[in-house]
């Protein structure tokens, strides 16, 4: 028995890293899948993928910070499935730079992703998860969105708001019989930790071996965070809301 048979769910940023994995999940978990994704040509590549294993999927091209894009997305996705009952809000980019170092226009555009986002996204699925008795929203935090981490000022700020946002839309949500959840990964080895060496200006190579320097002693897989989407997305968490989950191999900072 698939644990998400009948669902649908929609994936910002599924083109790559951990929203790749989650749609792969998801789907193979029985939920039909409508992978959203600024890159729509990748974006079509996860759908094609979960169409060959026998999964339903489509691609979105969307860019979610803006609100006619992500209305448009959400129109999509309840045309071609007729609904949403989960919604992951993963759709990320990091900014490494110190408060003295940061542009004004990087600070706006990480909260554009990170925050507009995820906020346009449940602006746009709750009437709709509410017109079906319910659902689950899991949105992308941080490690760093709880304890704050160097050189990267407008990410980890963003994620705290993803966080405590995610608490908010909790509260309000659900009566409506909506869970709201953040999970919060540590190093996930994703093109993101590339880009940040690059932003450093450090080689890959070291940067990704520090970032394993955590108690189980490695990074994390995509599909090691997907795992706890689904379970967020599934009844077996079903008095769980408000929650940040973090996955991360064990300390942070
Ligand atoms: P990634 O860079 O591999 O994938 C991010 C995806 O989001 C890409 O496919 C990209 O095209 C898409 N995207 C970016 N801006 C977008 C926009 N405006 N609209 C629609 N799609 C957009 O990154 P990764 O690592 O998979 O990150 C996913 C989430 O996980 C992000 O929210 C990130 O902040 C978070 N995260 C990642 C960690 C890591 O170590 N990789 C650690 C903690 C959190």
């Amino acid at each position: 028995m698939m644990r998400l048979e009948g669902r649908t769910a929609t994936v910002t940023g599924g083109a790559g890293g951990i929203g790749r994995a989650a749609a792969i999940a998801l789907a193979a978990e029985g939920a039909r899948v409508a992978v959203i994704d600024l890159q729509k040509e990748a974006a079509e590549a996860v759908a094609e993928e979960i169409r060959g294993s026998g999964g339903t999927a489509i691609a979105v091209g969307a860019d979610v910070s803006s609100e006619p894009d992500v209305e448009a997305a959400v129109r999509e996705v309840v045309d071609a499935f007729g609904g949403v009952d989960i919604a992951f809000n993963n759709a990320g980019i990091i900014r490494r730079s110190t408060a003295v170092d940061t542009s004004v226009d990087d600070w706006d555009r990480v909260f554009g992703v990170n925050v507009r986002g995820v906020f346009l996204m449940c602006k746009h699925v709750v009437p709709l998860m509410a017109g079906r008795g319910g659902g689950s929203i899991i949105n992308t935090g941080s490690g760093w969105g709880l304890t704050g981490g160097g050189q990267a000022i407008s990410y980890c700020a963003s994620k705290g708001a993803v966080v405590n946002m995610t608490r908010a839309l909790a509260i309000d949500h659900g009566p409506q019989g909506i869970r709201v959840n953040s999970v919060n990964p540590g190093d996930i080895d994703t093109g993101m930790l590339r880009d940040e060496a690059r932003q450093l200006g450090q080689d890959a190579s070291v940067f990704l071996a520090d970032a394993a320097d955590r108690p189980l002693r490695r990074m994390g897989q995509p599909s090691e965070v997907a795992n706890a989407v689904v379970w967020l997305a599934s009844d077996e968490s079903s008095f769980v809301t408000g929650a940040a989950l973090v996955v991360d191999g064990g300390g942070i900072a």
